[in-house]
């Protein structure tokens, strides 16, 4: 009888099961293709992880990412074997999938992730980490979970090469413990960039070896001003190492920004010469100064260039990423058109006016940049008085609809970022996570060959208003998913409807990272 009791409740779990596996696959962004089958995998002690190419690092990272809600560590094994396994496997027959692309295969006695390349392996974890339970999230033991996959096959993609969030680090010093929380989300949703933004008039946040006073000086808010010390500080080179490998091993790459030519009045703080004027600046929140000052660096003054070349010099060793952004968006031009020395220079360089000079500026820095093997990302600014074709735009200003426009006719690759969709510093009321969700980075018209100079989206979150962990969370999630879904999905997938369902879900998993989100009724 205990039998025949046993025997139906186990038919009516089993059952139960098979009938919600269409619920259980919540998975943003959502993948290119995927069937649903019947039946799940089931991650025991006795699972093991095995390997089919160079993927120990990955089997690892699997192992790692499982360990703690599970409570028990799988083996790795080096060879694949066919029972009872989450397999990893290089295959080249999957280039067409490209770099990221990934397979996944569940049945019920076996998990298969394969990929041309490890990146594609990882994609193919983060899909897998998303179907179990959210309790996998957890980072302590979770007893009494059966820790499910459903069986379904899924090939899978990204839209959009740069899928990127910037932080602002300068208005607010955001800590390292902290970006590593959002580099573990971002990489869970799939986003490929964070952009940091570590240079601005509220405070220069990395170390730069040759000029101590970038941190002695330009790092902290003027005493003068009483601001809490935790919004001020700066990444030591070995800090920034640490986020740049942890990014690496997600997916992620980290882009670093220095500012030029405006924005910088930190700068001044410490090397008042380097400006126009020669005023020595008060660092303080932005609060207490609104908006853009007028000082920039000065484009007549040789030694502008020294600092910056030797600046450049540490971050193009420092970062991995083959690009470097040089910021350039809101340079007044009020001291160039007053100052004797740019001046001479727009004569000697027989340059028309102004916006000309920051053309030359930006040209020369980008020379530079290249000769270190880099490439340059501006703000659109950067197109305002000529640009060569070798430099990418990060395109903000969506009130400047010309640019969009210009597209067909620029050669120049372009990200996409336009405060109408991508300011996560706006408050929900303005940009709601549907209006996101509702951004088509490719303007209507734009003919394919252009559509392949857009290398992607960017959200970007400016800290001067949200300047505490949990607010700053709030204004990133969950807008970030829809970004992500935005990224990675093809445009003919997208559904309001169906994304609002696996967001209520992916809530869960957000809150098992510990990281805080919006909800309408907050
Ligand atoms: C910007 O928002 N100034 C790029
Ligand atoms: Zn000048």
């Amino acid at each position: 009888m205990k039998t025949r009791i046993h025997l139906f409740l186990l038919t009516i779990v089993s059952s139960f099961t098979i009938l919600s596996a269409q619920e259980l696959v919540n998975i943003i962004p959502k993948p290119q293709e995927m069937n649903i089958g019947k039946g799940v995998f089931v991650i025991t002690s006795g699972t093991t992880v095995s390997i089919s190419g160079d993927l120990h690092n990955k089997a690892e990272q699997l192992r790692n990412y499982l360990e703690p809600a599970l409570g028990f560590s799988l083996a790795i094994l080096s060879k694949p074997t066919s029972k009872n396994t989450i397999e990893l496997s290089l295959n080249k027959e999957l280039s067409e999938l490209g770099e990221e692309g990934y397979r996944l295969n569940v049945k019920t006695d076996k998990v298969t992730i394969s990929a041309f390349t490890s990146k594609g392996i990882l994609w193919g974890i983060q899909t897998l980490r998303q179907l179990l339970p959210e309790q996998i999230l957890r980072q302590a033991t979770v007893n009494g979970i059966h820790w499910q996959i459903p069986c379904l096959t899924i090939t899978d993609k990204p839209r959009f090469n740069w899928r990127g969030l910037m932080l602002d680090c300068s208005r607010t010093f955001i800590p390292k413990e902290q970006i590593k929380k959002y580099i573990d989300a971002l990489s869970f949703f799939k986003m490929s960039v964070l952009h940091l933004h570590l240079t601005d008039d509220q405070g220069w946040r990395l170390q730069i070896k040759k000029y101590p006073s970038l941190t002695n000086i330009s790092a902290k808010f003027h005493e003068s001003f009483n601001e809490p010390q935790e919004y001020e500080g700066f990444y030591s080179q070995e800090d920034m190492k640490e986020i740049i490998a942890f990014a690496a091993n997600r997916n992620i790459l980290i882009v670093p920004e220095i500012e030029m030519p405006g924005h910088t009045t930190e700068v001044f703080a410490a090397f008042p010469d380097l400006s126009c004027k020669g005023d020595t600046v008060k660092i303080r929140s932005w609060s207490k100064n609104y908006g853009v000052t007028n000082a920039v660096f000065c484009a007549g003054n040789e030694d502008t260039f020294v600092f910056l070349q030797n600046v450049l010099d540490e971050v193009a060793e420092l970062f991995p990423s083959p690009y470097i952004h040089i910021g350039g968006d809101e340079a007044p031009k009020l001291h160039w058109k007053e100052c004797p020395k740019c001046q001479k220079r727009m004569v000697d360089e027989g340059l028309k006016n102004e916006n000309e000079l920051q053309s030359w500026f930006v040209k020369k820095i980008e020379k530079y940049i290249n000769s270190k093997g880099k490439k340059l990302i501006g703000w659109d600014e950067i197109i305002e008085g000529g640009l060569s074709e070798t430099a990418t735009v990060m395109y903000w200003r969506s009130w400047q609809k010309d640019i969009a426009q210009k597209i067909p006719t620029l050669p120049n690759n372009i990200i996409m970022s336009p405060t109408s969709h991508s300011y996560f510093d706006y408050t929900y009321d303005k940009i709601s996570t549907e209006k996101v969700y509702s951004f088509e980075p490719i303007p209507e018209g734009m003919t394919e060959k252009n559509s392949s100079k857009v290398l992607g989206v960017q959200a970007n979150f400016w800290s001067h208003l949200d300047r505490t962990a949990p607010r700053m969370d709030k204004q990133l999630f969950p807008r970030i998913l829809a970004m992500s879904e935005i990224a990675w999905t093809n445009k003919n997938q997208k559904e309001w409807s169906g994304f609002n369902i696996r967001l209520q879900s992916k809530l869960k998993s957000l809150s098992m990272m510990g990281v805080y989100f919006y909800t309408a009724n907050q």
